[in-house]
């Protein structure tokens, strides 16, 4: 395979936020996947109308991608906030006029829902970050949303609900993970921040900012998101290429830190969750025998398996966990060759979590089914 370097990898480097599509930009992901790197794998490994697959979707960078430059996408990942925000992005809305006369309408059940919750039902750590009307709102929103599978809606919601600055819902709070920032902002020097915050007009400024930058779509292709281990599902449909970032050993908690989000989505034990989608070594090599196994059946001959693996070391296989997943490919499942192997600095941004420093690198491997 000849992929030119310079050709894949010249606009990974630097932001993006002012040119991608703003959809992108729904709700933070720890882990997220550079929406210019996802768009050029993309448009290196597949052609228009191919068929695409990521079993590790998280929040849909590279579902996306695919849909907007022309391809079929499955999507899949077993969180119900990466399922959310995928959903929310394969079936955009594409008019604030419309979007607020749906919300005018939501509003309305949620005038009448309000009156029923009863905040003493809810834990305390959940109802610290809030000031209590403000709290009984956003549960009388998720409910109405939730019921009406309003996935957009939802998503846009989940994306104002902790930070500090005026526009979301929450006491002050970091915004990709639900950190108090309490100490930083004390209620005595910042009132103003622990008051009541309205949900709907802020809810209307997110759906402005999220539909800002929508490209064009192709609504004829195939778009799908599922939420199933990813090792246990295959698709009905063939495909051209897998294209996916899994979750590389432990580095990144993906329930505990969206755990805020995935409460409010009705997901009360994240520590369970974490188990299985942020799995440490052993449990790591074991999904990615049984999912490399699993994708011979979903591939076409000859099929690409593009995988985002962090340059993290393996103790049971004293190597980096690229030349582990190409090792178990190649030698223990069989059927794959390695045709292509590229090693890049891991953006800042994508790298962090609190204490650790986690991988410096990451490399794109590709597998061919053979
Ligand atoms: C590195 S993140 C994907 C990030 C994604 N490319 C993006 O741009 O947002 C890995 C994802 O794998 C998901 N995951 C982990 N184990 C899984 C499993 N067994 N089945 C399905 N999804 C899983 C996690 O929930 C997480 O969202």
């Amino acid at each position: 395979m000849k992929i030119s370097l310079n050709s894949i990898s010249k606009n990974w480097r630097g932001s993006v936020l002012r040119e991608e599509s703003t959809l992108h930009q729904l709700s933070p992901y720890l882990g997220k996947m550079k929406s210019s790197m996802a768009n050029s794998l993309v448009s290196a490994f597949t052609s228009k109308g191919d068929n695409i697959y990521d079993p590790f979707c998280g929040s849909g960078t590279i579902a996306l991608e695919s849909w907007a430059s022309g391809r079929n996408i499955i999507a899949n990942d077993l969180s119900p906030y990466a399922f959310t925000l995928t959903r929310a992005k394969l079936y955009p809305h594409y008019s604030i006029d419309d979007t607020n006369a749906e919300i005018e309408d939501i509003a309305k059940q949620v005038s009448l829902y309000i009156s029923k919750v009863d905040l003493r039902h809810i834990p305390m750590w959940v109802r610290s970050y809030f000031h209590p009307e403000t709290l009984r709102e956003i549960i009388a929103w998720f409910q109405v949303l939730k019921l009406k599978k309003s996935y957009f809606l939802l998503s846009c919601l989940l994306g104002i609900l902790h930070h500090q600055r005026p526009g979301f819902l929450s006491y002050p709070c970091s915004h990709t993970v639900p950190y108090k920032r309490e100490k930083n902002f004390p209620r005595e020097d910042f009132p103003e921040l622990y008051q009541y915050r309205p949900v709907r007009e802020r809810l209307e400024k997110k759906v402005a900012r999220a539909l800002k930058r929508v490209p064009h779509f192709d609504n004829d292709l195939i778009r799908m998101c599922n939420r199933y281990d990813a090792a246990k599902h295959i698709p009905k449909q063939k495909v051209n290429a897998i294209i996916t970032s899994p979750p590389y050993m432990r580095q990144l908690d993906y329930a505990r830190d969206n755990r805020l989000r995935l409460w409010f989505l009705g997901e009360r034990d994240w520590k369970s969750l974490d188990s299985v989608i942020s799995p440490a070594e052993a449990d790591f090599i074991s999904l990615f025998r049984r999912c490399l196994s699993q994708w011979k059946n979903v591939l076409i001959r000859r099929g690409l398996c593009v995988l985002v693996l962090g340059d993290t070391r393996s103790r049971l296989y004293n190597m980096l966990l690229p030349d582990v997943v190409a090792h178990i490919a190649t030698k223990e499942v069989g059927g794959y060759s390695v045709c292509w192997k590229h090693t890049e600095a891991i953006p800042n941004e994508r790298r962090v979590r609190r204490g650790c420093f986690g991988s410096l690198t990451e490399t794109i491997l590709v597998l061919r089914k053979n």
